[in-house]
C-alpha cells in the first residue's frame, strides 16, 4: 500500500545547523497493517508522517501510495485519501466550529461546497452514529462548539473526522500524548476498534512502549533516521518491554542510557 524509496532529508542545508535526518531510508507498508512506531526522541518519526503526508518536502526519494507516485502532490491532495491525528487536541478540529460542523467539513473533504448545503439531515443520523460509538456522549451536542470540548473528546473527534471518508492510508503521531492515562487509554482502544472495522492501513507512532506492544500487527523502532527495528505476526506477539529495551542498548550507541531513558 504504502512504499518509500530512499529517502533523504535534511534539514537547514548548508548551513552550521546542518542535520541529515534520512540518508536513503526505505520502507514497505502493506495493505491493511498496522504499524505502531517507537523511537529515541528526534529519530525522525514525525518528520517521516509529515513526509508522507506531505507537509515536509524530501531532498530525494519518492513516495507511492497505492501504487501512485505521489512525491510531487501538494498536501491538500493527499489530505483527500490520507487521515492523520497530531498530538495537539488543538489541530485537527476547529474549535470555534460545532461538532456538526466540523464533521461535516471532514465529510466533504477535498470537495468545493457550501457548508449549509453540506448538512444534510442524512448526515446527521450518520454522524450520531458515528459519535455514539465513541461513548462519550457526543452525539447529544451536535451544536456544541468544539472549542468547550475537553482534550479527550477532542482527539476522538479529530480521529472519527480522520477516518471518515474511509482514507488509504491513516497517520497518527501520538495522538493520545496530551491526554491524561485514562483518557489516552480510552482513545487508544477506540482507535483499535476504528482501525480493526475498517481496516485502514495505519502508521501510529506512540512513545509508550506497551501501547506499541499490544497495539497493530507490526512494530517498528527507529534510532537516528533508521528503523533498526521491524517485528511483525508471532515475534511481535510474545516482544516485551523488556525485550524492545535490551534491543535498543544492544545497537552500541554512544549515548545510549540518555536515549534509553527517552525511550522508556
Ligand atoms: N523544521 C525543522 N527544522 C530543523 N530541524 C528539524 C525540523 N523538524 C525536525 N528537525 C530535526 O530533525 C530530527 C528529527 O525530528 P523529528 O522527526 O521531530 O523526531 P521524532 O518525531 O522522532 O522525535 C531532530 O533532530 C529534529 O531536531
Ligand atoms: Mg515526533
Amino acid at each position: 500500500m504504502l512504499e518509500v524509496h530512499n529517502l533523504c532529508k535534511s534539514f537547514d542545508k548548508g548551513t552550521v545547523n546542518e542535520k541529515r535526518v534520512f540518508d536513503n531510508l526505505n520502507l514497505n507498508v502493506n495493505k491493511g497493517e498496522f504499524v505502531t512506531i517507537i523511537g529515541s526522541n528526534g529519530a525522525g518519526k514525525s518528520t517521516l508522517l509529515n513526509i508522507i503526508a506531505g507537509s515536509l518536502e524530501s531532498d530525494s526519494g519518492e513516495i507511492i501510495l497505492d501504487n501512485k507516485n505521489i512525491t510531487r502532490l501538494p498536501e491538500y491532495k493527499r489530505s483527500a485519501f490520507m487521515g492523520r491525528v497530531l498530538q495537539d487536541p488543538s489541530k485537527g478540529v476547529a474549535p470555534s466550529m460545532t461538532i456538526l460542523e466540523n464533521m461535516s467539513m471532514a465529510y466533504n473533504k477535498g470537495k468545493s461546497f457550501n457548508l449549509t448545503l453540506g448538512v444534510s439531515k442524512k448526515n446527521i443520523s450518520h454522524f450520531k452514529e458515528m459519535l455514539s460509538q465513541l461513548n462519550l456522549g457526543l452525539e447529544n451536542k451536535l451544536n456544541d462548539k468544539v472549542g468547550v470540548l475537553s482534550g479527550g473528546q477532542r482527539q476522538a473527534l479529530s480521529l472519527l473526522m480522520a477516518v471518515m471518508k474511509k482514507p488509504k492510508l491513516l497517520l497518527l503521531d501520538e495522538h493520545t500524548a496530551a491526554l491524561d492515562p485514562k483518557t489516552s487509554q480510552r482513545l487508544n482502544s477506540i482507535t483499535e476498534e476504528i482501525i480493526k472495522e475498517s481496516l485502514i492501513t495505519t502508521l501510529m507512532i506512540t512513545h509508550n512502549m506497551n501501547h506499541a506492544i499490544s497495539m497493530g500487527n507490526r512494530l517498528l523502532m527507529m534510532h537516528e533516521g533508521e528503523i533498526v527495528l521491524d517485528i511483525s505476526g508471532e515475534s511481535k506477539k510474545h516482544i516485551t518491554v523488556k525485550r524492545l529495551l535490551d534491543h535498543f542498548d544492544s545497537l552500541d550507541l554512544g549515548d545510549s542510557l540518555s536515549d534509553r531513558a527517552l525511550l522508556a
